[in-house]
């Protein structure tokens, strides 16, 4: 490892970051999760027991590790007192746990807003997670936010009262139930008694790891495609996932950063609304979806399947300077008798790997496909690229030769050993 690596979604999310989170953690002293809330769902699974995480970093399960959520997420804390109470349950200790004091909090008119938004946006839904994301970053840019040491030092009665009134007189025009501020003072300050052990200054304490050349692993929530400034805005979410978020999610400067993997599927998928050029909205997609179990993790919504796109692929490769790629779902697109691959746009006669997330563009461009063979076989014996059957070989070869970019992780499975490390 180097001082700082870094784990990124390379499409629309639920790519199996947390996968492979879990596996590089086991070499991280810290892990920390940078961007985003509870909108993410990152699945561990260790000898056949699931665990979900949607905000405490997912190395927490490895001894040793500290997990601290960055300043640059927004925390519901209910959902994370809830969190703190499974892994506990699980038999997994939580004293690694380490909140930024500069982390913004979520309330619920955080949560009803977002509902009332999606609401009013009528044929044009963005299809969020409804855990309201949006509404607490906006909060955060309109400096109205309260930050997680606000909370835990009692310190945010009077914003919350004058935020609370404003989004009643909001509520009340849409006849929604209006929030009783007394009733959320109490409720968070019990939140706030439970939680105040665990928020620090955790850009301090990352610079004194480094400094000691401790090794830092860093979370990437949601993924490159739903990032509010290169994502198909606006079916987008309201952070920077991409690489720049984990700089300003943490504090920590480029300079520390070495690898960078964007994580990916043999196929791929997105969840809630927006282009996708490479869906297969008809039997493939059906076939994926179950072969893959394509079911969102924190909504449980349908995830819209279809093959993978190496245009957009070269796309994230380029924005966050990707230097290897973790490649999950190979047994699943062996399952397949044909895969096919997108190696290009064509758009006007043309071909191209120019790629844009303007949705006139993507209307006028048709994917080329290349296809391949599929039934790979039972793969989950695989340890080394060389133990991989043929025809696996020649579908992975293709991607890096295309994209450029090698591949480092290779996913044979759920399960935590189901990983070929190249
Ligand atoms: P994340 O949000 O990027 O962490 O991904 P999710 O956890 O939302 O979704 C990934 C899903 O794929 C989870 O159910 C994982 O257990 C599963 N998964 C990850 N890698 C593999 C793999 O290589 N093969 C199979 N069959 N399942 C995988
Ligand atoms: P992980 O980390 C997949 C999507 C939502 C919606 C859009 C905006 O598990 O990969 P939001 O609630 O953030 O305002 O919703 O972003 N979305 C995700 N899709 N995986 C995620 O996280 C996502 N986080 C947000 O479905 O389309
Ligand atoms: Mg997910």
């Amino acid at each position: 490892m180097n001082k700082v690596d870094v784990v990124l979604g390379s499409f629309y999310g639920d790519e199996g970051k947390g996968k492979i989170i879990d596996y590089l953690s086991q070499k991280a002293d810290i892990s920390v999760r940078c961007t985003g809330g509870n909108n993410a769902g990152h699945t561990i699974e260790i000898d056949g027991k699931k665990f979900a995480f949607h905000l405490i970093p997912s190395g927490i399960l490895n001894k040793g590790t500290i997990a601290v959520i960055g300043n640059g997420v927004v925390i519901d804390p209910k959902v994370l007192i809830q969190e703190i109470g499974n892994v506990k349950e699980n038999g997994y200790s939580v004293e690694g746990l380490r909140i930024s004091d500069k982390a913004h909090v979520i309330f619920p008119y955080h949560i009803q807003m977002d509902k009332l938004q999606e609401e009013s946006r009528k044929d044009e839904k963005i299809g969020t997670t409804a855990r309201g994301i949006g509404p607490t970053y906006c909060d955060k840019y309109e400096r109205c936010g309260i930050r997680m040491g606000d909370l835990v030092n009692k310190r945010f009665e009077n914003q919350l009262r004058i935020n609370i009134e404003s989004k009643n007189k909001i509520f009340q025009m849409y006849n929604y139930e209006l929030i009783n501020a007394d009733e959320v003072i109490n409720q968070y300050n019990e939140y706030a008694e439970y939680l105040k052990k665990y928020v620090v200054d955790t850009i301090n304490l990352i610079h004194d790891a480094i400094e000691q050349d401790k090794k830092i692993l860093c979370e990437g929530a949601q993924a490159t495609l739903l990032d509010i400034d290169f994502g198909s805005y606006p079916f987008v979410t309201s952070s920077n996932p991409t690489i720049g978020g984990i700089c300003t999610g943490t504090g920590i400067g480029a300079k520390y950063i070495g690898e960078v993997y964007g994580v990916l599927k043999a196929y791929s998928s997105r969840v809630g609304e927006g282009p996708y050029i490479t869906e297969q909205d008809n039997e493939i997609g059906n076939t994926i979806r179950e072969l893959g179990y394509e079911y969102g993790t924190t909504t449980k919504r349908p995830r819209r399947c279809g093959w993978l796109d190496l245009v957009a692929l070269k796309y994230a490769a380029m924005i966050n300077g990707l230097t290897g790629l973790a490649i999950n779902h190979v047994d699943t697109i062996g399952k397949l008798d044909k895969i096919k691959l997108c190696v290009g746009y064509k758009i006007n006669d043309k071909v191209t790997m120019d790629f844009s997330t303007d949705e006139k563009y993507l209307a006028n461009c048709e994917p080329v496909y290349e296809e391949f063979e599929g039934n790979f076989g039972d793969i989950s014996h695989c340890k080394t690229r060389e133990e991989l059957p043929d025809k696996a070989k020649v579908y992975l070869n293709r991607i890096e030769e295309l994209v450029k970019v090698p591949i480092k992780f290779i996913g044979t499975g759920a399960g935590r050993e189901s990983m070929i490390v190249c």
